[in-house]
């Protein structure tokens, strides 16, 4: 069997690139050893852990504002079977979904785990394929942490927490990291009583400062416990509890915590294990990476790679997107991302978006630069809502106002902060985003009033 290209993985790197290869014409196979496509995004992270974001979500509203909005009567309880039902429901909508695209497409999925014999050649099981060209997207797994030995039933990573067989009464979460708060943030509202552990003095690390400092707030408000400036020494179970030990860094004191489960959250590594890229002569960054140049082709003619395997951040929409160029580059035309303009969220409620350059990035680069705030406590529909925690940074040039970085915590952050993408696609000022018209009452509202704050003043501040 010969293809122009096969990709290795279905997850959103591999085969929105598949998808995208044939719909330019090019004959594709993919290769997923999973029982369904979709990788880790849409098999044991993205969408169910925002299945459960979601009801757990409805579960806090019901408990904390229906009351106050006239809406009594019993409060709802948890079915956690029933929970990990739907949320199971939610993968296979997406999983199949995916399944119908390839046919759709004409992608035909090589089933099974594979490797590369050779440049040209991709095997799986006992079968070779042919393929002018290889693009690697075996995206990424939980890193290891020293000490801490996961069985994904009492020390688990995001995929064991997932699946638990029961809400745990404590939970100790390792790392306050996007996945940490996450899941963190969902168990807390199932009523399990969870503390983070951090190595660092803050959470969240690489976002806005000033934005974290607020997140804590109000992740502490919902009863999250933070330990910060703390190292994780080891991490052992029994059948049923398990034990943390920790290190203050300021006075190097020992500590121990006890829990009934453990989630290590602290960070992932690119998963590259039986491709047989060391007997390829493929070159690796220190860090573990595939190393590609701007084309994403590897040190080896005719093998790419894209997503978490390289550089740049884990995120699914990054690995999408360098899908998406991989393959226009393949069918000869110009592919490209703009890594400046990648958003990153943490979906919590209320949820956390970023985009561009921070203050703090700002700052070490020595660019002068604006700041417009603005409070989702002045904007009428968060009020209504119950929604009025956080705001909307932009963060400006100081002499030409273009748009440099946007800041957000409050509601919907994940989807507001995509009008400031767009405008910094288009390198919008903060006057052009100021000057559209944004429907009254809606969230978006608290953008544009960020982007006045930039120049003459906010108008409900
Ligand atoms: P992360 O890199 O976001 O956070 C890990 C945290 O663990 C850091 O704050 C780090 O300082 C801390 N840490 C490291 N060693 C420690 C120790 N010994 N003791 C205490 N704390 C320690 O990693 P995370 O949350 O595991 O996520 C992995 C990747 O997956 C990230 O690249 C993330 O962007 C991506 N992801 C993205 C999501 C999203 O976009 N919403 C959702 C889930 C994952």
């Amino acid at each position: 069997m010969s293809y122009d290209v096969i990709f290795i993985g279905a997850g959103p790197g591999g085969y929105v690139g598949a998808i995208r290869a044939a719909q330019l014409g090019l004959k594709v196979a993919c290769v997923e050893g999973r029982e369904t496509l979709g990788g880790t995004c849409l098999n044991v992270g993205c969408i169910p852990s925002k299945a459960l974001l979601h009801a757990t979500h409805q579960l806090h509203e019901a408990a904390h504002n229906f009351d106050a909005m006239g809406l009594t009567g019993a409060k709802p309880k948890v079915d956690w079977k029933k929970m990990l039902g739907y949320k199971s429901d939610v993968i296979g909508q997406n999983t199949k979904g995916i399944e119908f695209l390839f046919k759709k497409n004409k992608v035909d999925w090589i089933k099974g785990w594979a490797s590369i014999p050779a440049p040209g050649k991709v095997q799986v099981g006992d079968q070779t394929y042919e393929a002018r060209k290889i693009v690697i997207a075996s995206g990424s797994e939980s890193s290891p942490l020293k000490g801490v030995e996961v069985d994904e039933k009492v020390i688990v990573t995001s995929t064991g927490a997932l699946e638990l067989g029961k809400i745990p009464r404590k939970m100790i979460v390792i790392g306050a990291g996007v996945i940490g708060l996450e899941m963190g943030s969902v168990f807390a509202r199932l009523g399990a009583e969870v503390t983070v552990i951090e190595y660092l003095d803050r959470i969240i690390p690489g976002n806005d400062a000033e934005v974290a400092r607020s997140f804590q707030k109000l992740l502490g408000k919902q009863g999250m416990k933070f330990i910060l400036g703390a190292a994780v020494q080891s991490a052992t179970a029994t059948k049923t509890k398990a034990k943390v030990s920790y290190k203050l860094r300021k006075d190097d004191s020992e500590h121990v915590l006890e829990a009934d489960t453990v989630l290590l959250a602290t960070g992932r590594r690119p998963f590259v294990d039986g491709l047989g890229l060391e007997a390829l002569g493929v070159k690796m960054t220190e860090r573990g990476q595939i190393a590609t140049d701007r084309h994403y082709a590897t040190s080896v003619a005719g093998i790419h790679a894209i997503g978490d395997v390289i550089e740049g951040p884990m995120l699914a929409h990054k690995a999408e997107d360098e899908g998406m160029a991989v393959a226009e580059i393949l069918a000869g035309q110009a592919g490209h991302v703009n890594y400046g303009v990648i958003p990153g969220v943490i979906y919590t409620w209320p949820e956390v978006a970023s985009v561009g350059e921070s203050e703090e990035s700002l700052k070490d680069a020595g660019r002068a630069y604006k700041v417009g705030k603005f409070s989702f406590m002045g904007n009428g529909r968060a009020k209504a809502n119950f929604a009025g925690d956080g705001f909307v940074k932009i963060l400006a040039d100081k002499q030409t106002d273009r748009i440099l970085g946007a800041h957000i915590i409050g509601p919907y952050a994940g989807d507001l902060i995509h009008e400031i993408c767009v405008a910094m696609e288009f390198g919008a000022a903060a006057e052009d985003l100021a000057r559209t018209c944004h429907a009254h009452p809606t969230y978006s509202e608290a953008v544009r009033e960020a982007a006045l704050a930039c120049g003459d003043g906010a108008l409900h501040a």
